[in-house]
């Protein structure tokens, strides 16, 4: 086993960070392929908290290659920051890269993230804020700044008068707001390009031998499929791919190359920001199930939505991700829970859809169709092999493993590496 994807399955959030951390003392090199700061990838290790946004979630483990690969939009700051938070807690990063191809997200980013959030209003997406649209925009409109850039400081300052232009007259005259100043970003920049240059790889090398040397690598994606720009809830979506496919593309991985699809999804449904969400559960539950799963982001702070485990999405996951592999996690939040609903379908005007609907529109206004099963009421917490899991919590297990297609063979039931119950190795 070689080449190994790791995607999330619903809306984001499910622990990849979690897993990731797992898996890391077992492959010789974590690629993160797409997303940017966006993400936030929580990692508890012998009750110490992590948050990561950036580096990959296998930094704890010393001896792992960790690389950002071209298909992310790095923030240089949120990136420094998080490297002197490590440091701070004596992990080293002496084994982190960043590849030259990597876009960068620059201050004008954020801020026009904020003003498109403004002038949708009340079709505001949700989004976290941190320049991740503006940023993809300018990679595909080919006047982005690649962290290869920071190499050629002529280049950068030539590059970013011509596109400091553009985005200066749509900041002051689209959205009557405050212009850049072209020699305070290239201090700033410059001054992060002194840091990372010792960091700055072509990762194509680097993957391209450990591939030939049958080296273990694990592709970290964020994110997860419903937000994917094609497959998910567009608009309500982010803008990259977070897909097998997509890791892919943001590695430099042929798809050939690819032994396992990994695919983490949560034993019920969260989801932050806007856009359709079938089986939310807007009640008292919804709001047990939040405080109890502890259902605030990562990196904003804000509540996340809840609802039941959504089998069609995950059917849909398993499909076009090509999962083979289930890790299902935060099953002792549902513990104290005495009925538990499933949607495997959803009803529109009459008609059953097994999957979710291309239009939006119909996937807010569908009927989810719901199987029920009893809750297990009681701890799993201590469970450290599958047959310790509770009968009713197993059969619960089972059922989400037959509807979505894909055996489910790791169960978490605790953010810490122990609280993890492993049916068959991942790797
Ligand atoms: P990611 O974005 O997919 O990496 O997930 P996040 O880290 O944003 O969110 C998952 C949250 O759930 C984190 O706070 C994890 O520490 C926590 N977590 C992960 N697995 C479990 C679990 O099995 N049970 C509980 N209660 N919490 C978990
Ligand atoms: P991880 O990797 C959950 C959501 C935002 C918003 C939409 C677009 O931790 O699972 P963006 O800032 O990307 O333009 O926002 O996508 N979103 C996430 N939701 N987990 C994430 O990442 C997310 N990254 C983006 O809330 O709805
Ligand atoms: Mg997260």
């Amino acid at each position: 086993m070689s080449v190994t994807i790791l995607v999330g399955g619903q809306w984001g959030d499910e622990g990849k960070g979690k897993v990731i951390d797992l898996l890391a003392d077992r492959v010789d090199m974590v690629v993160r392929s797409q997303g940017g700061s966006n993400a936030g990838h929580t990692v508890v290790a012998e009750g110490k908290e992590y948050k990561f946004h950036l580096i990959p979630s296998g930094v704890l483990n010393p001896s792992t290659v960790c690389v950002i690969g071209h298909g992310v939009v790095v923030n240089p700051k949120v990136f420094l920051e998080e490297v002197d938070n490590l440091h701070a807690e004596g992990v080293s990063t002496d084994n982190l890269f960043i590849s030259e191809r990597a876009h960068m997200v620059m201050p004008y980013h954020p801020e026009l993230d904020r003003l498109g959030e403004v002038q949708r209003g009340d079709d505001r997406l949700g989004t976290t804020a941190r320049g991740i649209g503006p940023a993809y925009e300018d990679k595909v409109r080919r006047i982005g700044f690649r962290i290869g850039d920071l190499q050629k400081p002529a280049f950068l300052e030539k590059k970013l008068r011509f596109v400091l232009r553009l985005k200066n007259e749509a900041l002051t005259k689209l959205y009557d707001a405050e212009p850049f100043d072209e020699g305070a970003i290239l201090d700033e920049y410059l001054g992060y390009a002194e840091r990372l240059d010792p960091l700055i790889r072509d990762i194509y090398p680097m993957v391209r031998d450990a591939i030939a040397h049958d080296r273990k690598i694990l592709l970290e994606g964020a994110q997860a499929i419903m937000l994917d720009i094609d497959l998910g809830t567009y608009p309500y979506v982010t803008s990259s791919a977070p897909t097998a496919a997509g890791a892919c593309a943001g590695s430099g991985i042929a798809p050939s190359r690819v032994d396992k699809t990994i695919g983490v999804f949560k034993a019920y449904t969260t989801r932050v920001g806007y856009g359709p969400f079938p089986t939310e559960l807007t009640d008292s539950l919804g709001e047990r199930l939040r405080e109890v799963g502890n259902e605030f982001g990562t990196t904003t702070g804000r509540a996340r939505r809840v609802g039941w485990y959504d089998a069609a999405v995950a059917r849909y996951a398993v499909e076009t991700n090509g999962i083979d592999s289930i890790v299902l996690t935060k099953v002792d939040v549902l513990d104290e829970v005495p009925t538990l609903g499933i949607c495997t379908g959803y009803m529109w005007r009459g008609e059953y859809w097994d999957h979710p609907m291309a239009n939006i529109s119909h996937l807010k206004h569908c009927d989810p169709v719901y199987e029920e099963m009893p809750g297990w009421m009681t701890s799993t917490r201590d469970c450290r092999s599958y047959d310790d899991l509770p009968p009713r919590c197993r059969a619960y297990i089972e059922r989400l493993g037959e509807l979505s297609g894909a055996p489910i063979d790791v169960v978490s039931i605790g953010p810490d590496r122990q609280h993890t119950v492993v049916r068959r190795d991942l790797l």
